[in-house]
Order: C-alpha cells, then structure tokens, then sequence
C-alpha cells in the first residue's frame, strides 16, 4: 500500500509520463513503514540545515510554524487545520501528478494536490516526478503565506483561462510557473535566497542555484520569463528573481489574454540564453551544461 496506483504511462513531448487516477484519496498515513518515516526523516534535516541561511525567510517561518519538522511525516489532517484558519488552504491526497486542468481547477479553488506517497531509499537523491517530500516540503509551507497562497490561486484561474485558448498559451503559463513556483529566487535584504520549490527539495540545486557560477540570475520580467524555454532533467540554466512577494502578484495581476496576444509574434528564448535587455544580476559561465535541447 505505499506503492502508488499507476494507470498507464504516457508518451509526450516531455518523454513517457506516468499517468495516476485523479482521484482525491485520503492519505493512508497508518500504511507508511518506519523506512518510508525514515526517507523523511534523512531528507528533511538534510534540506532544512541546507536551507537555513539559503531558502527565504517566509519559507522557513512558516515550515516551522506549521510543524513540519523531522519527527515523522506530517498528517495532512493537521497541516489542514492550521492552513484553512490562516490562508483557506486545504491539501488534498493524490496518486501523482494530475492532468494540467485538474490541477489548475484544484489551485482554483484553493486545494493543493500532494502525492501521498514518499520516495524510497535509494532515490534520496533523485527522482523524476514529484512525491510527498517535494510536493508537502517544498510547497506546501508557502501556502500559509497570505500573497503567495492568492499568487497559487490565481495562477489556478489563469491555467483554467489559459486551457481554453490553446497550447502556446499554456506554454506560456507553464514556464511562468516553472521559474517561479519550482525554481524562483528572491533578493532580501540578507541576499539572494531560494522560494522556489523545485530547488527546496532538491540538495544540489539549494547550492547550484546560488553558489554556482554557471547559471544566470535574471531579475523577473514577466513576458521575458514567458518566452524562456526550460530544462526538466538538469539543473536550471537561468534562474529569474524576484524583490518580493508583492512584486510577483502585482505583475501577474492584470488579464493574461493581451499578453498572450503579443507573445504571439515572440519567439521563444532558449534557456541559457541572456539578452541585452535582460536584468542581469549574475551572467552565468554555462559551465557544465548540457547542449541538447531544452522545453
Ligand atoms: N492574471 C492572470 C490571467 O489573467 C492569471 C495569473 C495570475 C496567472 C497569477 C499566473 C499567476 O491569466
Ligand atoms: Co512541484
């Protein structure tokens, strides 16, 4: 029972996908093993002395608040009760990753989908989809966080938006996501420091992203971060930062469909590529990239 219900595998641009029922499940929280605890355990004081000094404060604030901690996997139950009295959260159970629409009519409607199971042993440090330590470590705490959780919301209603106008659309939507949600960086007053929950969950991209001379550190530019293609199975080649929370709602507040239009004419802007009119905060040596193509 802590294996998940695959259906099929899927061929897609972005190679085989598993693909899960959709089904909301409750999570099966007396079925995990004291390896599966274990899994959690190694991995989440190994992320959280990482991220200490590295992940912004808000992320690691409201870790905390929510008690979220190494002592065993969290019951969504009580994550649930504290998320719904401060944001209107609610996390719900799923088998994986859910088709796009699911996902955004989840976000929509404030429901955060978390794979229920966690990885094994062995793929501590990799794995290619997402499972319950990427999904409740990495994005959960967030959501407790006023702008970030109507950030996810809105991003749920223009998803739903974006659907009905067509695959470049959601393209487009979807790179947004890519470079905020899973891989944004932000500048404090401390320094740069990692929101972005691909990089949370990950121990060697928390370090690549800022130590490393090899990628780009773009300041965020929303039609910019449209048109950037990305990659799935390596470390970023450009990371996009924001100056706060407030600046990320505000650009992505007003109606997408004229931005979608302009895009239009726009090509899409490879993912190491830096341009004149970028905001540079750090040009990246491209050491150790990959050459093939990119998303
Ligand atoms: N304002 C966007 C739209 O009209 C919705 C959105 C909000 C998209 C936040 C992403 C993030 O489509
Ligand atoms: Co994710």
């Amino acid at each position: 029972m802590t294996q998940p219900q695959r259906v099929e595998h899927q061929s897609t641009d972005k190679g085989s996908v598993p693909i899960y029922t959709t089904a909301v499940v409750e999570q099966p929280w007396d079925k995990y093993t004291a390896t599966d605890h274990e899994v959690w355990r190694t991995l989440f004081r190994r992320q959280r002395d990482m991220l200490v000094g590295r992940a912004c404060r808000e992320f690691l604030d409201c870790q905390d608040e929510m008690g979220i901690s190494e002592a065993n996997i969290p019951r969504f139950a009580d994550l649930n009760a504290l998320l719904e009295a401060k944001t209107g959260w609610t996390l719900i159970g799923v088998q994986g990753l859910l088709p796009e629409l699911d996902f955004f009519e989840h976000l929509a409607n404030r429901r955060f989908p978390v794979t229920w199971w966690i990885r094994r042993p062995e793929q501590l440090d990799y794995l290619s989809e997402p499972d319950l330590f990427h999904d409740l470590f990495g994005h959960v705490p967030l959501l407790m966080n006023p702008i970030f959780a109507d950030y996810m919301q809105a991003y749920g209603q223009g998803g739903v938006k974006a659907q009905g106008i067509g695959p470049d659309a959601l393209a487009q939507l979807t790179r947004l996501y890519w470079y905020t949600v899973e891989f944004g960086l932000i500048r404090t007053d401390e320094g740069l420091r990692i929101y972005g929950s691909g990089i949370v969950s990950s121990g060697g991209e928390s370090r690549y992203c800022l130590e490393s001379d090899a990628p780009n550190r773009l300041g965020f530019d929303l039609l910019r971060v449209m048109r950037t293609r990305y990659r799935i199975d390596t470390f970023q080649k450009t990371y996009f930062v924001i100056d706060s929370f407030e600046q990320l709602m505000s650009a992505t507040l007003p109606d997408f469909v004229p931005y979608y239009e302009q895009l239009k004419s726009l090509p899409t802007i490879p993912a190491g590529t830096v341009l004149d009119t970028d905001l540079v905060i750090t040009r990246g040596t491209g050491e150790g990239w990959a050459t093939d193509a990119d998303f």
